[in-house]
């Protein structure tokens, strides 16, 4: 088992596969989009391979594809194919916004992934419009539709945005009622590719818990599971599970299991780090398996305890969730 200097074990890496991605929600990009890197800049798929299979050597067991939007990358599923055979890992995940994904389900079905986080944030096609700058609420549905047909677990990502979507919070809330789906609702965070202009956190983890008891008062609390970063309630009689995830007010790091690889090779071992190792340039000058496993070993030697509080301190957060990686 691989651990950090804070007795963490590292067994998960969140991998962006782009930065590109084919819808405009306002809490993470601006309407023109972020300035997407150039090609050259991106970690092609054998470099990614390459640096998966010496992390899962290491010890890393659970990979998940984020974005940007995996599927605006051409590709993803032969690569997708090749990353499932990486000895060592054992789980093989990803999140998306479904806009192309409904094709490929069956697919990802028959190379054993067994979960995918959809973004959703309403289910009312004008309020979908309005948030993701794009009509592309049928297509969503669509790939759900498929995923749960395929028996693929799915948890929904909503972000509660005041002024926004309240009004969908019961309507998503109760797509756990027949189907197997964890709805969760998320605070929003401060990473809309914009800087400092963002408005004071109104729907605290506390509030949406309180707004989900005026739906359902006999919400039960389930154990969490290690590592998660959402608390997870079930109504009685509902099939699914509601969730809230403290992503803005709470830390996750004192379980924190997980590292980041941005789209342009560069190795985050906390969120809120801005990057502590370029991969890609390691890579690009020759850099041995050896190297690599050495030059991890040292990063993992010096993650914070708590990125959380520093990032507090800091005044100003101008990165898109794009290109962190989620
Ligand atoms: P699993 O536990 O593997 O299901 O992943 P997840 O729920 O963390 O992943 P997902 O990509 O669905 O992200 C859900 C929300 O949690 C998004 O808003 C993420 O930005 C947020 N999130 C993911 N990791 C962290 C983290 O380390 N800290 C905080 N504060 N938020 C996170
Ligand atoms: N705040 C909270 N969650 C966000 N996501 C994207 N931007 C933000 C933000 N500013 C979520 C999306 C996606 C996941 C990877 O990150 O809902 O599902
Ligand atoms: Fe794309 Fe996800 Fe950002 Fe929305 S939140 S613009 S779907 S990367």
């Amino acid at each position: 088992m691989l651990f950090d200097n804070h007795n963490r074990p590292i067994t998960y890496l969140r991998l962006a596969v782009t930065d590109r991605c084919n819808l405009r929600c306002f809490y993470c990009m601006p309407e023109s989009g972020i300035k997407y890197l150039p090609k050259h800049q991106v970690l092609t798929y054998e470099e990614m391979e390459r640096i998966v299979a010496v992390l899962a050597r290491m010890g890393v067991s659970k990979v998940r594809l984020t974005g940007g939007e995996p599927f605006v990358r051409a590709g993803l599923m032969p690569f997708m194919e090749r990353l499932a055979a990486t000895p060592g890992l054992s789980e093989l995940h990803m999140t998306t916004n479904g806009v192309l994904t409904a094709p490929h389900v069956a697919e990802m079905a028959r190379l054993g992934m067994k979960s995918v986080n959809l973004s959703l944030d309403s289910l009312d096609r004008a309020r979908f419009h309005e948030i993701t700058r794009r009509d592309e609420l049928p297509a969503v549905l669509g790939t759900l539709a498929k995923l749960l047909d395929h028996n693929i677990r799915v948890k929904i990502n909503a972000v509660v945005m005041d002024g926004k979507n309240i009004d969908d919070l019961y309507p998503l809330a109760e797509l756990a009622r027949t189907q197997p789906i964890d709805v969760r609702f998320i605070e929003e965070m401060p990473f809309n590719g914009e800087g400092n202009h963002y408005p004071k956190l109104t729907w605290t983890h506390q509030r949406i818990l309180q707004e989900l008891r005026t739906f359902y008062p006999d919400l039960q609390a389930l154990p969490a599971e290690p590592h998660a970063t959402a608390a997870v309630y079930q109504a009685p009689g509902h099939v699914g599970t509601l969730g809230v995830i403290a992503a803005y007010t709470r830390t996750f790091c004192g379980s924190c299991n997980r590292i980041r690889l941005t789209a342009q090779g560069t190795l985050k071992t906390c969120l809120y780090d801005n990057g502590v190792l370029d991969v890609r340039a390691l890579l690009r000058s020759g850099a041995t398996d050896a190297d690599l496993t050495a030059t991890f070993l040292k990063a993992f030697a010096h993650r914070p305890k708590n990125g959380f509080e520093a990032e507090a301190n800091r005044p100003e957060v101008s990165e898109s969730m794009a290109t962190i990686g989620g």
